[in-house]
């Protein structure tokens, strides 16, 4: 099947995964040599509702390193027709008029899915609300192959928000297609991660453990995947959030703790939940990790706009 829309992790097979990364390390090839002409006649459209900063401007470097051109909105409720009461369906309507790719960051969860429905040019999931963020989770797992060499046999740490963060939740999906991966999940109860993603990890039979501390995991892990509280998604639940902020700060202790070889990761932005002190360490990764996204987005625009490779089409 042919790649088309991107919405969700679970769309990405282990061959599909292959073949994404071998383009992306070419890419970094590209980069390094100024870049290609290739989509000089192709347009993509950024349409975040949501503030970014790396998915955004990765993408928007992405196709530009590609020859493309890009037509954008970083605030699309105040700054598009949306403000005067334009619904996303048709929204998606007029760009599909306009550019040969949209990529959509909204606040709710499913608006990816929803675009996809009535859009005849690929739509990118850039993050639905606390659903999924599957061009996250590609250059996640594209860092942690680069940084550890492989994914089989990985104990990997998911740590902080775990309900609302669809970081997470898209990386879970795709550790979970390879072999004796093992994640423990550091939570507090109130951000515990969501039955849909453990029944997944039970069907599939990976192993996984909930854990409420960090310490104990930490001389396990060969990733830990630190996370932020995210104020945005607790609306008024302010007595919940004061109640989960600062909970897991990994500071140079943590370093200790860890294993030599073990890599630290973020998707940022971060707050106070990995300290400064820890930059200078070269298993801190979190900075490699958001250059990966540059590549692994590159690759994804050539495939989509080639559309040469096969994961399940939505
Ligand atoms: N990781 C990530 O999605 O960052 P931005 O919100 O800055 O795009």
């Amino acid at each position: 099947m042919k790649l088309h829309h991107v919405i969700e992790a679970q769309q990405f097979d282990l061959a599909t995964l292959s073949r994404l990364f071998e383009v992306t390390q070419r890419m970094e090839q590209v980069v390094a040599q100024g870049g290609v002409g290739d989509f000089q006649n192709r347009v993509m459209a950024a349409l975040f509702y949501e503030p970014s900063t790396r998915t955004r401007f990765s993408f928007e470097a992405a196709m530009q390193r590609l020859g493309g051109r890009v037509i954008s909105t970083e605030n699309a409720s105040e700054f598009s027709s949306v403000a005067k009461g334009e619904t996303l369906e048709d929204t998606i309507r007029i760009m599909n008029g306009y550019a040969d790719v949209i990529v959509l960051r909204h606040h709710e969860m499913g608006a990816a899915r929803r675009a996809a429905a009535v859009s005849r040019v690929p739509i990118i999931n850039a993050g639905d609300g606390p659903g999924q963020h599957p061009t996250q989770a590609l250059l996640d797992l594209y860092t942690i192959r680069k940084e550890i060499g492989a994914i089989d046999g990985l104990k990997i740490a998911m740590v902080g928000d775990l309900a609302q963060g669809r970081t997470v939740r898209s990386l879970a999906y795709l550790l979970s297609r390879y072999q004796g991966v093992k994640m423990y999940f550091v939570a507090p109860p109130l951000l515990r991660m969501k039955d849909d993603i453990l029944n997944h990890l039970r069907e599939r039979g990976v192993e996984f453990v909930e854990e409420p501390t960090m310490e104990a995991v930490l001389p396990e892990a060969d990733v830990v995947y630190q996370t932020r509280i995210q104020r945005e998604r607790f609306g008024d639940r302010l007595a919940d959030y004061e109640k989960c902020r600062g909970i897991y700060v990994l500071t140079q202790e943590s370093l200790r703790r860890m294993r030599s070889g073990a890599i630290i990761m973020h998707p940022l932005p971060r707050l106070d939940e990995i300290s400064m002190e820890v930059d200078a360490d070269p298993r801190a990764a979190y900075f490699r990790q958001a250059q990966n996204g540059l590549y692994v987005r590159m690759a994804l625009l050539t495939l989509l706009l080639d559309g040469t490779t096969h994961p399940r089409q939505y």
